[in-house]
């Protein structure tokens, strides 16, 4: 393991070369190992031995665990999701205002056995409950519970809060990518931000836990347990990435069954799309191009193109459109396909064996319903694109009356392996403004008139850095 002080003088150190846009190298320690990757089992570091954080501690057969929230059309309603390692007789999910203890509301959870697609057919029990209409601006209280018939007594989890949407026309929201149970370095600001009730909800661009159906998935039990502390307050609204792909994204399916895709006409937790004052936000599965047939990708971009319709028509009360994918469609990472061959793909789309013409690319729909911010991960490091079309910089890259959308890569939030460095001499596309190749999050501020798009540096020992990029949309 590196030292904790050759670590801190290193990051002292912060080179910015000016190429094409910027790009900020982070030193680092090549000899850092990291366990909790694809296949090996987390240990104990200094980000998830974090207080509070209770991933690798053993769990009664009844206690509720695994607790996390999502949200639907400005936070109207919310659900809850958790697990217990036995199925239970009898569930609840209880909440009240804050300042009302009295206005206790009892609700039924659904609960269903997820199995595990491995050999050990490994079962736990899930359970799903969704609130009845919530008052804006309102810190609620909740509780889940699960009863144990063998020792005739509840499992009370924690009490847990969570905050509607204000009145105010202006809000926040926490944004990050690619997270495991080591190396999890934004988590420690992650934790304290969940507390604060300033953001309303937190995207996660994909790849998670790396993976959740290692060891019979318990690994997913781990890093579910982990992310408790952030997700019981602050509510998920993520997308998955490549490391969920197992048993055709069982394990995804089943641990996110309360994003609102029911409210979105999607048939799973894949996709789904939720408006939230003056932003629809979309959140895309990618991974279909890649792992899906045809007919999936086809589905899939007319899911899409249906639901952007549909967000159009709204525009004027919902002027952003923010599109939360795992694989980017720009990159300038070097020695990596994701950045030529796959970017392009994804891009443009698959080649007609035919025809030699392309279908089903994501950046002609993009286009077509003029998507602000295309926001996604899979590459471990940051970059921000100016506003970018056909492999050019659109508009002279004005971020007033944006001519085409802005690409963010944010896949850095805390990856079980060293980020990707960028080169320091380039060259570099136009389109790519700003380049950081250590760790981070990013917070997102957005009112009818403006997005603002903030990244964060997190420095190795967890304390929070400078701030990487900020850059802001407006329109007439
Ligand atoms: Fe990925």
């Amino acid at each position: 393991m590196p030292k904790l002080t050759s670590l801190l003088l290193l990051l002292t150190t912060v080179t910015i070369t000016f190429v094409s846009g910027y790009t900020i190298i982070v030193p680092r320690d090549e000899a850092q190992e990291f366990p909790g990757g694809p296949g090996l089992w987390p240990e104990p570091d200094r980000y998830n031995t974090y207080p509070d954080v209770n991933w690798n501690r053993t769990y009664g057969a009844f206690e509720p665990q695994q607790i996390h929230l999502s949200i639907g059309d400005d936070s109207k309603f919310a659900r809850v999701e958790f697990a217990t390692l036995s199925s239970a007789q009898q569930s609840a999910f209880r909440y009240w205002p804050k300042k009302h203890e009295y206005a206790i509301k009892n609700i039924q959870p659904e609960t269903w056995e997820f199995e595990d697609g491995g050999e050990a057919h490994r079962t736990i029990a899930l359970y799903r409950a969704k609130t009845k209409y919530l008052r804006k601006g309102t810190v609620y209280s909740y509780q889940v519970g699960a009863y144990d018939d063998q020792k005739l007594e509840w499992c009370w989890s924690a009490v847990y809060e969570f905050h509607t949407g204000s009145k105010r026309k202006e809000f926040s929201f926490l944004a990050i990518g690619d997270l495991g149970l080591n190396n999890a370095v934004a988590l420690p600001q992650l934790i304290e931000l969940s507390k604060t009730h300033k953001y309303d909800f937190l995207t996660l661009s994909g790849d998670q836990a790396y993976n959740m159906d290692d060891f019979d998935g318990i690994k997913g039990d781990q890093y579910m347990n982990l992310m408790q502390e952030v997700w019981a307050r602050v509510p998920y609204l993520g997308v998955p990435g490549n490391h969920e792909g197992a048993y055709n994204y069982t394990h995804y399916k089943n641990r996110f069954k309360n994003v609102p895709f029911e409210d979105s006409n999607f048939e799973n937790s894949l996709m789904y799309s939720i408006n939230y004052k003056s932003l629809h936000l979309i959140s895309f599965s990618t991974e279909v191009y890649f792992d899906g047939t045809d007919d999936m990708i086809q589905t899939a971009i007319n899911w899409l193109d249906a639901d952007l319709t549909e967000a159009n028509k709204h525009r004027k009360e919902r002027p952003w459109i923010v599109l939360i994918t795992h694989h980017p469609v720009y990159c300038s990472a070097p020695d990596t396909e994701d950045c030529t061959t796959k970017a392009q793909y994804l891009r443009d789309g698959k080649v007609n064996a035919a025809t030699g013409e392309r279908w089903g690319g994501l950046e002609p729909v993009l286009l077509k319903h003029k998507v602000d911010l295309y926001l996604t991960g899979h590459v471990h490091n940051y970059e921000r694109t100016l506003p970018v079309a056909q492999g050019k910089v659109a508009g002279n890259g004005a971020l007033h009356n944006a001519a085409s959308y802005v690409e963010v890569i944010n896949g850095n939030a805390g990856p079980p392996e060293a980020t990707v460095m960028f080169n320091t001499t380039g060259p570099y596309e136009d389109w790519s403004a700003v380049r950081y190749d250590s760790y981070g999050y990013s917070s997102v501020t957005v009112s009818p008139c403006f997005l603002e798009f903030t990244h964060h540096q997190v420095h190795l020992d967890g304390s929070l850095g400078n701030i990487v990029d900020r850059f802001t949309l407006t329109k007439d």
